[in-house]
C-alpha cells in the first residue's frame, strides 16, 4: 500500500500552515491520536482519573496488544514508561553488570546512552569498548565480530542516531550477538514509526522506543521491550507495587512480565493515544511509511547537495528521514528561529548529544530535518528554496 498523502495531510490539521521537518525532534500528533488523548482527560476531569482509567482498562490494555503487533512481540514482552531513556536505563541496569565485563557499543551512540556507560565504568568497573564504522559510516559487523570475547556481556547499539540518516545493520549486529549468547539492547528511539522493527528479525533482545517522534504519539511516553527468555533473570533497578507484588513482610515478587519494569502512576492520557499512534501507524504500513519517508529524504539530500555552500552529513549505505548538513558561514541554532519565522520546523543537533562521532568527523553544530510521510514534494521545494537563500547570504 502507498500513502494517501491527502488523508494523512487532512489528519495532520497543522500541515495546512506548517512545514513540519522536526519529526524526529516530535512529529505531528494525527487527530485520532490527539482526540484519543483530550477524551481521556476530559473523563478525568469529569469522573475522576481512577476512575476514568477503570472505564478504558480494556483499551489500555489492548496498547500492549498494539506495540506488540509493531514490533513482532508477545504482549507480556512489553513495558509503557515515560520516555525512551527510561525504558533505556531501565533494561541497562538491570543487567547488573560488574568489573571487567565489557559493553560493545557504536562511535554514533546517544549521549545518555554512553552517559550510562561511563558511570558503570565508574562506579562499577565496567569496560565500555567502541566497534569502529565501516568505510561507509555505518557499525562495522566484522569488526564486532572481531571484539567479541568472554568478557563481552552486552552489544547496545543506536538503531537511528540522533544526529543524521544513518541506519545501523541492526539485523546483522543481532546475527552476531545471537551466534555468541550475548545480549543485544537496541535504542530504537529514532526508527520505530519509520523503519518496520521486527524484533525476531533483528535479533534484539531487549529495545527502548519513545511514543512523540516518528510514531508520531503524545510527549511523555515510551516503551520497553525484553525478551521472555531474558526477563526472567532480569531484576529492575527500581521496583514499586507494580512490577512486584509484597507478599509476606520480608518478601516480594517480581511480576512475571515485562511490567515488571513499569511503575505504577502513569500517564493513561498518553498511553491511550501512544496506542492510537501505533494503530494509526499500523493502519498506514510499516513499509509503506519506510519507503515514502526514504524517498522524500533522498529527495532532500539530492536537492541540497546542490546547492552551494551546504553540506550534507549523513552516513551510511542506508539512510532514512533524518537529513542533516550545514550552511556554510551560519550557524544553525540562529537558522532554527529564522525558519521557524518561516513556518519551517526543523532543529540543531550540538556535538555533545552524540560526542565520539562528532569528534572523529570534527563536526560542528548541524542542522537538522527530518521528513515523514505527511510532508509532500512541495513543501521539500519549499525548504529547499529557503535554505538555497540563506546560503546565498539573502
Ligand atoms: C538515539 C536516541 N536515543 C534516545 C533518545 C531519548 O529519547 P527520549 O527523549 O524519549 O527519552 C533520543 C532522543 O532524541 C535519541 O535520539
Amino acid at each position: 500500500m502507498s500513502i494517501d498523502l491527502a488523508r494523512a495531510r487532512a489528519d495532520t490539521p497543522a500541515t495546512a500552515r506548517l512545514i513540519h521537518l522536526n519529526n524526529a525532534g516530535a512529529g505531528l500528533m494525527p487527530t485520532p491520536v490527539l482526540e484519543t488523548v483530550i477524551k481521556h482527560l476530559q473523563l478525568e476531569a469529569e469522573i475522576g482519573g481512577y476512575e476514568a482509567a477503570g472505564v478504558t482498562a480494556a483499551r489500555h490494555e489492548r496498547v500492549y496488544d498494539s506495540i506488540a503487533t509493531l514490533l513482532g512481540c508477545h504482549r507480556d514482552e512489553v513495558a509503557l514508561v515515560e520516555n525512551a531513556t527510561v525504558a533505556w536505563q531501565l533494561a541497562f541496569h538491570s543487567l547488573k553488570l560488574g568489573s571487567g565485563d565489557r559493553i560493545l557499543t557504536a562511535e554514533a551512540e546517544y549521549a545518555s546512552n554512553y552517559i550510562s556507560f561511563l558511570q558503570a565504568s565508574r562506579s562499577r568497573g565496567v569496560e565500555v569498548a567502541v566497534v569502529p564504522n565501516d568505510p561507509d559510516g555505518a557499525f562495522d559487523v566484522a569488526a564486532l565480530e572481531r571484539m567479541i570475547d568472554p568478557r563481552v556481556k552486552l552489544i547496545a547499539v543506536t538503531h537511528v542516531p540522533t544526529n543524521g540518516g544513518l541506519v545501523n545493520p541492526a539485523a546483522a549486529i543481532g546475527k552476531v550477538a545471537r551466534a555468541h549468547k550475548i545480549p543485544f539492547l537496541l535504542d530504537a528511539c529514532q526508527s520505530a514509526g519509520q523503519l518496520p522493527l521486527d524484533v525476531d528479525a533483528v535479533g534484539c533482545d531487549m529495545l527502548s522506543a519513545t511514543g512523540r517522534k516518528y510514531l508520531r504519539g503524545p510527549r511523555g511516553t515510551g516503551f520497553l521491550y525484553v525478551r521472555r527468555s531474558l526477563l526472567e533473570g532480569l531484576e529492575p533497578p527500581f521496583i514499586d507495587l507494580q512490577g512486584a507484588r509484597w507478599v509476606a513482610p520480608d518478601r516480594y515478587e517480581l511480576r512475571p512480565d515485562a511490567r515488571r519494569f513499569e511503575n505504577w502512576e502513569n500517564y493513561v492520557a498518553g498511553q491511550l493515544g501512544l496506542g492510537a499512534a501505533v494503530d494509526y501507524a499500523l493502519g498506514w504500513g510499516l513499509h509503506a511509511i519506510a519507503a515514502r519517508v526514504g524517498a522524500l529524504a533522498d529527495m532532500l539530500r539530492t536537492r541540497l547537495a546542490a546547492l552551494p555552500g551546504v553540506g550534507l552529513r549523513d552516513l551510511g549505505r542506508q539512510r532514512c528521514g533524518i537529513v542533516s548538513f550545514t550552511v556554510a558561514g551560519r550557524e544553525p541554532r540562529e537558522l532554527v528561529p529564522l525558519l521557524r519565522q518561516q513556518h519551517i520546523n526543523v532543529s540543531a543537533s550540538g556535538p555533545s548529544s552524540t560526542l565520539l562521532d562528532a569528534l572523529a568527523r570534527r563536526l560542528p553544530d548541524l542542522l537538522r530535518a527530518s521528513v515523514h510521510y505527511y510532508n509532500s514534494e512541495t513543501e521539500i521545494d519549499r525548504f529547499v528554496q529557503a535554505i538555497a537563500a540563506i546560503a546565498r547570504g539573502r
